[in-house]
């Protein structure tokens, strides 16, 4: 049995719903096809986007979303992607598939995409292989409010009004696909690209500077210390990989136990990332000014046979789903300086929310997780202590029971599970202190066998449903999780 105190009598800051954000890059079939199908399209669509991804991602309440890379950013210009469609330069996808990019989907079509889904836009400039004046003019386009050259090309290009434009990220993975930069020559560059990066009329811009790859905390120690009063957000990418090796990372769908649970050994690293780099940058910032972004994060698996190894496109497991679970109840408990995460990527890519194939669209176990979680945007985070039973595989441990709770604005405590065990249910003893309610209801993500996942064929296997394996008795509140589930529980 696990035992889990929740300390719901003393509710602390608020749980950044920014955490909560996506990234939509042009890669695959994310962008074209996954949202971009054309105004011409049989596909039902509202300006070229197609209907139901617009509706899946709206009812998702996705607060920001992250465009237009990636690797694709520090390689693209934004001049490219304006103007008469039939006019927009044709390029080379040279980072994924060699593909040809035709620039249909832009800046306006990004923006009005972030309108229609109700998410505000992050966008990532480019710093690899683009100028400073570009960078600058791109912000001046956006959100000029008067006469000015870039604001009256975007008026000449049927945008009257400026966008309200607040998240930019001057450079992406700069360390690696945006120009092998060392930490010392990346700071200046961040430095001078920043300076240009101008806040015009009461629009304020949240600049976030590229940070490390996973475990490189050279590169938040040398930032932080050369560039963080030039910024308000620092961001880190790290992937779970199963088998930890990027040549064989494993099959999204065809695993065993073993596998499984050295997944979530992988997953579980984000725990000391966010503990190491936060105290990287409390040393230079202990007032927790500038916020950790973990702009890119998920599972990362060998690619579906037979699709184009670019195209980075995976199916999605139950197994997704505890990834999720865990990494979001991690975030939760660093929310003190963890202010936005950005799960990799929105469609068709890495581990995706929605997989489409031509009209059709399914959701994956992944956004039944972020569905049932979103009651935690802006709640109240409270701390709870938990003692787990180990879950054990070839001597390597882990805790069997992840866990973290919030309070939303009516006073009710949602409280999230994860059972990380491939085959063991697990009974859980709840104290949750200063709670005398008596409405309890609950939303579990389980399945049948720990490879369970939706296919076009069948898209329900893996849904969120109804759940009432709890009882009260006395104070205590006692819950038992079914093997490999994601429960949320609602305290009234
Ligand atoms: O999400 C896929 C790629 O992973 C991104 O383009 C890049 O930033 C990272 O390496």
């Amino acid at each position: 049995m696990a035992k889990l105190t929740i300390h719901a009598n003393s509710p602390k800051h608020i749980i950044n719903k920014n955490i909560y954000s996506h990234f939509s890059e042009h890669l695959g079939r994310c962008i074209y096809e996954g949202i971009w199908v054309g105004h011409d399209s049989p596909i039902p669509n509202t300006e070229g986007m197609r209907n139901d991804v617009l509706e899946a991602l709206k009812a998702l309440k996705i607060p920001v979303l992250r465009w237009p890379g990636g690797c694709f950013a520090d390689e693209y210009h934004w001049k490219d992607g304006i103007g008469p469609a039939e006019n927009r330069k044709r390029m080379i996808n040279t980072h994924w598939g060699g593909v040809v990019e035709n620039n249909h989907f832009g800046t306006h079509e990004f923006l009005r995409l972030c309108e229609l889904i109700g998410a505000e836009p992050y966008i990532s400039g480019n710093v690899g292989s683009g100028t400073v004046q570009e960078m600058s003019e791109w912000v001046e386009y956006m959100t000029f409010d008067g006469e000015s050259p870039m604001a009256n090309l975007r008026k000449e290009n049927g945008r009257e009004e400026p966008w309200k434009l607040t998240y930019f990220g001057v450079g992406n993975e700069n360390w690696g696909c945006g120009g092998n930069m060392r930490p010392e020559y990346y700071a200046d560059l961040y430095r001078q690209y920043a300076c240009y990066v101008r806040n015009y009329g009461d629009n304020r811009i949240f600049k976030i500077a590229c940070g490390a790859n996973s475990f490189d905390y050279n590169w938040t120690e040398v930032l932080m210390r050369e560039a963080a009063k030039h910024m308000d957000g620092l961001s880190l990418h790290y992937y779970t990989v199963p088998t930890g090796v990027w040549q064989d990372k494993g099959s999204a769908t065809e695993f065993g136990e073993k596998e499984w649970f050295q997944t979530l050994q992988e997953t579980m690293k984000m725990e000391e990332l966010l503990v190491r780099h936060s105290a990287i940058m409390d040393k230079y910032d202990p007032e927790k000014r500038v916020a950790l972004m973990v702009d890119e994060w998920g599972t990362w698996y060998n690619v579906e046979p037979g699709t184009n190894p670019g195209f980075l496109y995976q199916q999605n497991t139950i197994r997704d789903a505890l990834i999720a679970g865990i990494n979001l109840n991690l975030f939760h408990h660093h929310s003190e300086r963890v202010q936005m995460t950005n799960i990799a990527q929105v469609v068709n890519v890495l581990q995706a929310v929605i997989l489409t194939e031509g009209a059709d669209m399914l959701l994956t176990p992944t956004y039944h997780v972020f569905d049932m979680y979103k009651v935690h945007q802006d709640a109240k985070y409270i701390p709870v202590e938990l003692q787990s039973p180990a879950y054990t595989m070839e001597g390597k441990h882990l805790d069997q029971l992840s866990a973290s709770a919030s309070m939303d604005d009516s006073g009710a405590v949602n409280v999230s599970l994860c059972n990380l065990h491939h085959s063991d249910s697990l009974e859980v003893e709840c104290d949750v202190r200063g709670y005398a309610g008596s409405e309890i209801s609950g939303t579990a993500v389980t399945a049948g066998s720990i490879n369970a996942h939706n296919s076009f064929e069948a898209p329900e296997a893996v849904i969120s449903e109804a759940f009432t394996s709890y009882r009260m008795d006395g104070e205590k509140l006692y819950v038992t999780l079914p093997a490999h589930s994601v429960v949320t529980l609602r305290l009234a």
